[in-house]
């Protein structure tokens, strides 16, 4: 990333992604802001311009509309000058699976998995193009710890963690960078918006917004490629992906383990 880079931020009207704004723009960047509300990208642009002395192109689109998101893709692909794509724009549906149907979670899945990973491709092949870039996308905690949170916003935090990890293994020698970034619980309008009062969680699991993204990108800046800003201890997340990596060598084999009994016989290839 070069301090001359454009920043194009998803979900920068409020919450994580217009924390990243200010700070971006503070560092000076200028900024595409791309979120649904214009009014709220169109007050902080004004703000940023202002106290940053940053241009900032605002791009009003709703990312589950697959017209707009293409309309976004083309923008990352055809501005040179956008070297950061903030890959920030989710939500969540605080509802059990049981009792819903599939369609109360199309627009979750639209949003946090397939807008994410058609803006990370979109972006992926511009930065390569343009000699490097960094991408940084926002999984959860949730990510890897699947029991404290709903099932599909569970999985599409793990699908974006693993995503971006996968991601980073097949652009790195092309310049990219990408980190995943693990928020926990983040004082935000996510849970109002999801169905669930923010006032219902135990104050000392949720975390300021400032100093959530603060974090993050001194992670970033660390060159980081997978920030969990509240773990106190990094060695507790270098343990657990070492104990990923132990699995490897064994994880494809010619015959399944032995303690399933298979009858293991010669098959034709
Ligand atoms: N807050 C947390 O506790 C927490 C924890 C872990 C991970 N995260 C992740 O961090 C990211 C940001 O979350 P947040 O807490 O900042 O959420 P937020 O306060 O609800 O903000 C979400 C942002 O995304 C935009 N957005 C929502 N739907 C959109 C759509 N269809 N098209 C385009 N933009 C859309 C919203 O703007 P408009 O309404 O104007 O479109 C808003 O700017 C998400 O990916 C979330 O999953 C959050």
């Amino acid at each position: 990333m070069s301090t001359k880079d454009t920043v194009l931020i998803t979900g920068a009207s409020t919450g994580i992604g217009a924390v990243y704004a200010e700070r971006f723009a503070k560092r000076g960047h200028n900024l595409v802001l791309v979120a649904r509300d214009f009014q709220r990208l169109e007050t902080l642009a004004a703000r940023l311009w202002e106290q940053h002395g940053v241009n900032v192109v605002i791009e009003a689109a709703d990312l589950t509309n697959r017209t707009e998101l293409e309309r976004i893709e083309q923008l990352i692909a055809s501005d040179p000058h956008i070297g950061v794509l903030v890959n920030n724009a989710g939500m969540a549906v605080s509802k059990p699976i049981i009792g819903s149907t599939p369609d109360d979670f199309q627009k979750l899945i639209d949003l946090n998995v397939t807008a994410a990973t058609r803006l990370g491709i979109a972006a992926a092949n511009a930065f390569a193009k343009r000699g490097g870039g960094a991408i940084i996308n926002l999984s959860s905690v949730l990510g890897v710890a699947h029991e404290i949170g709903g099932a599909v916003y569970a999985g599409s935090k793990a699908f974006v963690l693993s995503f971006s990890r996968a991601l980073h293994n097949e652009t790195a020698s092309l310049g990219l960078r990408v980190q995943a970034v693990l928020p926990g619980a983040t004082r935000t309008e996510i849970w109002e918006r999801s169905g669930r009062g923010i006032e219902t969680l135990d104050p000392a699991i949720l975390m300021d917004v400032h100093d959530m993204v603060d974090a993050a990108l001194a992670g970033f800046d660390a060159g980081e490629l997978v920030t969990i800003p509240a773990l106190p201890d990094v060695a507790d997340w270098q343990a657990f992906d070492a104990a990923r990596l132990k699995l490897l060598p064994n994880l494809s084999r010619n015959a399944p383990a032995s303690r399933y009994g298979v009858k293991v016989v010669e098959h034709a290839a």
